[in-house]
């Protein structure tokens, strides 16, 4: 079948369908600097390079992560980073079988002519850092730009964001990453879950355009939805059942089968309503494999545990495993809690 992805396509095929291989999804650990200084911040720690090391360090060298986790995306810093011990943060990922990954946008800016709305940076000299990232061992990329209910969305920011993650899936697949495309539709809002359904099915639909457009091949990307959920400030809340509804309902209107990987984030959900909404999306078959590409939902109580201490390393790793664990459950649709 012919395909623009270049000389890359059966590897894009082969990176896409590891990630998404039963039972297992993504652990997303690629803070920027200024995020992760929050969370740092957040158990009284210094924004340090050696501190965003040794917390990375407890991360990627979890005994048995690779049961769970198929792929982990890095910041920059992390990608040409060593641990503690002197080994590459990339090599201690192979050697669990997880498949690195990189953030390679540039952040969010003001988007001037919106309603207070954003737009994500990084497409100029993307093609180089992309070329340059395959060859310190990543794999996948990422992109995340973001869509805000409250503040519109407007047409034009809509449009904004579908074309630069379209332009940007187009030029990592020429380098042989696998694109993960992410317009998240952030949770922040008190609308209902309706307002969030009508929402997404108007981005992914721009997304998909685009997508297309720019000759992007869907066998050789992977989705980083938000899921359909009401707004955080929505006095309605939704149980599992009826999220895994909306969103499956997505995803069958919009999302075409040639797409190998759905990779949820987590958004500011709790640890255990990520993994119970998960679940309950896989609790019967569809054509994807549908799991979860959580960064909080991962880690929050694992960073807690760890407070920084390295007494704390071993007891923290046992979190992010207990929460790999059951979101690697979940995606099997065999989670009882
Ligand atoms: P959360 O799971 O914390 O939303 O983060 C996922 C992510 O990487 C957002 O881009």
């Amino acid at each position: 079948l012919a395909v623009r992805a270049g000389s890359y396509a059966d590897e894009l095929v082969k990176t896409a369908k590891s990630i998404a291989s039963p039972g297992k999804g993504i652990m997303a650990m690629d803070e920027s600097n200024a995020t992760c200084g929050k969370r740092l911040a957040s158990i009284g720690l210094e924004n340090t390079e050696a501190n965003r090391q040794a917390y990375r360090t407890l991360l990627v060298s979890a005994p048995g992560l690779g049961q769970y986790i198929s792929g982990a995306i890095l910041f920059e810093e992390t990608l040409y980073q060593s641990t503690v011990d002197g080994k590459k943060m990339v090599d201690v990922l192979t050697e669990q079988n997880i498949i690195p990954g990189i953030k390679v946008d540039k952040g969010l800016v003001p988007l001037a002519g919106s309603n207070n709305e954003s737009w994500c940076q990084g497409l100029d000299g993307l093609a180089s850092r992309t070329a340059a990232y395959y060859q310190q061992g990543a794999r996948f990329a990422k992109w995340r730009t973001v869509v805000s209910i409250p503040n519109g969305p407007s047409a034009l920011a809509v449009k904004e964001a579908a074309w630069g993650l379209a332009r940007y899936a187009a030029i990592s697949q020429e380098s042989g990453l696998v694109p993960i495309v992410e317009p998240e539709i952030l949770l922040d809002g008190e609308h209902g879950i309706d307002r969030t359904f009508e929402v997404a099915l108007k981005v992914w639909a721009e997304v998909f355009f685009y997508l297309a457009e720019n000759n992007v091949f869907f066998e050789g990307i992977l989705l980083k939805p938000s899921m359909v959920t009401p707004g955080a400030e929505c006095k309605e809340r939704a149980t599992p059942e009826k999220v895994a509804e909306y969103t499956l309902n997505l995803l069958k209107r919009r999302i075409p089968p040639s797409v190998p990987g759905i990779m949820f984030l987590s958004g500011g959900q709790s640890e255990v309503e990520a993994t119970l909404n998960l679940n309950a999306m896989n609790q019967s078959p569809n054509p994807w494999h549908v799991s979860f590409s959580y960064a909080r939902a991962l880690q929050n109580t694992c960073l807690k545990t760890w407070g920084g201490r390295p007494e704390n390393v071993k007891a923290a790793q046992d979190a992010l495993l207990t929460r790999a664990k059951a979101n690697s459950i979940a995606q099997l649709g065999k989670y009882t809690g």
